[in-house]
């Protein structure tokens, strides 16, 4: 298990954007999702109204089913939606290409190495061949994974294929990570050892994060912003700026301190206030 590995997830500063760029920003404006028609249809979200500038750590929490995937799917433009406009980088967004995704479970080809998953990622992402094994190699290193590109995905531990869904994911260099729950099926400690890593390394990257949990103690930890779904249709119930800082403290100082306890408190309890509330 890679959990007490010293390597990062992610190294800083690959697509760092100077600020004001818009690379990785997302505008929602009125967007409402609704699935099925007539007596059978469903809103899953909406409308909500949100405005991500670029190199923010957006953490999406709320009650099961209140439609945070479905948001993450609006942004990643794996489907369009009912009504509203989805805009990222100032534009439409397309899959793979305006968003790297890392899903719940890590979807890996189990056929395939690890190297040969990561190999994939880049031929769609059209790197030329002769670039590949150095960019895989890059790749793998920066989630800590060094040595492994020749083994098979059930030779890994769960940890460590998350650790390759995220490879996989950054080897497009989009400006915009979606994490769905990416930690959720891990245990207690890879699970915070992950979360370091990944606080650690955003936080100078540039890159924009939007990060859907149901955990307040993961939103508290990892967000620059929480946003706090209401239950179905999602709406923005409580929109938070995070006042722990990114860099000085140790992981272990800041779950210790007064302010996360403040803060996952605070979340926790709209958490359940939202999925409570009347319509
Ligand atoms: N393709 C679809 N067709 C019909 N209904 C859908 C579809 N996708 C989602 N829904 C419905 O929309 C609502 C929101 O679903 P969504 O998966 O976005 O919730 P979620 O907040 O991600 O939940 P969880 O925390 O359990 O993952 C649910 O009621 C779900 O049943
Ligand atoms: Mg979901």
């Amino acid at each position: 298990m890679s959990s007490n590995s010293s390597s990062p997830v992610v190294e800083t500063g690959s697509v760092a954007t100077p600020s004001g760029d818009p690379r990785g920003s997302i505008t929602l404006r009125d967007v409402t999702q609704t699935y099925g028609s007539g007596a059978d249809a469903v809103t899953a979200v909406g409308p909500v109204d949100l405005e991500v500038p670029a190199g923010e750590f957006l953490v999406l929490v709320g009650a099961s089913g209140c439609g945070k995937s479905t948001l993450l799917r609006l942004i990643a433009g794996f489907e369009p939606a009912t009504s509203g406009q989805v805009e990222v980088s100032g534009g439409v967004p397309v899959p793979g290409v305006t968003s790297g995704v890392v899903f719940q479970q890590p979807r890996l080809f189990p056929w395939r190495t690890v190297g040969g998953n990561v190999d994939l990622a880049l031929r769609y992402a059209r790197i030329p061949k002769a670039e590949r094994a150095t960019r895989r190699d890059e790749l793998l290193h920066r989630v800590g994974l060094d040595d492994t590109a020749d083994r098979r995905i059930w030779e890994i531990s769960g940890g460590q294929q998350q650790r390759v869904a995220i490879a996989r994911a950054l080897a497009a260099e989009t400006s915009l990570l979606l994490l769905d729950e990416p930690f959720a099926a891990l245990d207690a400690l890879t699970r915070e050892r992950l979360q370091e890593d990944l606080r650690a390394v955003s936080t100078d990257s540039g890159r924009t994060n939007v990060f859907v949990t149901h955990s307040a103690d993961e939103a508290a930890f990892l967000g620059t912003r929480i946003v706090v779904l209401s239950r179905r249709p999602g709406r923005v119930a409580l929109d938070l700026t995070s006042p722990l800082p990114r860099t000085g403290a140790t992981p272990d100082e800041l779950r210790g301190s007064p302010e996360y306890a403040a803060l996952r408190a605070e979340v926790s309890a709209a958490v359940k206030e939202a999925a409570a509330a009347e319509r």
